[in-house]
């Protein structure tokens, strides 16, 4: 396994595997990678010949007050998970690589931004779906995977390649969850050991939402309502957002009639987790 910096390099490589006429899987990541990235690897590496793997802190995602500077990095590990994994290539560049002087082309979304974390993070899907199309340029990948986790992004890319005609399949993978139930997170490094316990009132109420959605409730007010009540009795919570939207639109919905997303942001002291479950009929 190689780990390259430079466009040209991944470009090198892939144009050769391509000439060989083998499949390539991309999972883009900002590292610090944890097994809910791995099992997107892993998916990866079961339906493609080759796997990229992008380890990249996007900067263009990061809002000016949130955790750009202090999010976790620590690429020799992350590189010794990936070749574990069988991983062929990491494409891991700096900045200044994915953006040079006079950068001002970006991909923007409507309706699907709009919600959930694009009304709390106002920048962040420009960032996001501008350096997802990037490396889906340079990798040029059969089949890109992303995690059911951040189901909004999720929703958004598959948006975006149906609303560009973008020539690649889009995969999404399940949420993994630590023992207790707590999603996987590179975030989850920053709780203290109490903000970790309280960290699972966010799975709790995920269980319970989902627990009444199965049994029939279909007023989402309902649910939405037991869920913050939930969180609120944890004393190191706040809520940030709970709200039930369509799967596709991502627009707010009052009754539960087609598929729909559970979507939370919860603070638990300073650190923002989000969770969520999806539903149909
Ligand atoms: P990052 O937070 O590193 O996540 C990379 C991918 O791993 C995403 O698709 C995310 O949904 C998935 N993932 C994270 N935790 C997971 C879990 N517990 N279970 C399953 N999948 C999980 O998401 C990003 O990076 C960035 O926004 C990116 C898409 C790379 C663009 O910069």
């Amino acid at each position: 396994m190689k780990v390259v910096k430079t466009v040209k390099e991944v470009r090198d490589y892939v144009n050769s595997w391509k000439k060989e006429g083998l499949t390539v899987g991309l999972v883009p990541t900002m590292g610090y990678l944890h097994e809910g990235h791995g099992s997107l690897i892993t998916k990866a590496k079961e339906g493609n010949d080759r796997v990229v793997v992008s380890i990249f802190v996007n900067p263009m995602q990061f809002g000016p007050t949130e955790d750009l500077e202090s999010y976790p990095r620590d690429l020799a590990k992350d590189s010794k998970y990936c070749e574990e994994l069988g991983a062929d290539l990491i494409f891991n560049p700096e900045p200044s690589e994915m953006y040079a002087d006079g950068f001002c082309s970006y991909v923007n979304m409507d309706v699907l931004t709009e919600e959930l974390c694009g009304l709390s993070r106002p920048v962040h899907f420009k960032g996001v779906c501008t350096v997802v199309n990037k490396l889906f340029n340079i990798v040029k990948p059969d089949r890109a995977y992303f995690g059911e986790k951040d189901a909004q992004q999720l929703a958004i890319i598959k948006r975006m390649v149906i609303d560009l005609n973008m020539d690649l399949e889009i995969i999404g993978c399940p949420i993994v969850r630590e023992e207790d139930g707590l999603a996987k997170s590179s975030r989850n490094t920053y709780l203290s050991a109490e903000e970790r316990k309280a960290a699972l009132i966010l799975s709790k109420s995920i269980m319970a939402g989902k627990k009444m959605a199965e049994d029939g409730e279909r007023d989402a007010t309902k649910i939405v309502a037991e869920m913050k009540k939930l969180i609120e009795s944890e004393p190191l919570a706040k809520i940030d957002y709970v709200k039930i939207v369509d799967s596709l639109t991502m627009q707010q919905v009052a009754k539960i009639e087609k598929p729909i997303l559970c979507a939370i942001a919860v603070y638990i002291g300073k650190t923002r987790l989000i969770d969520n479950f999806s539903f149909s009929l």
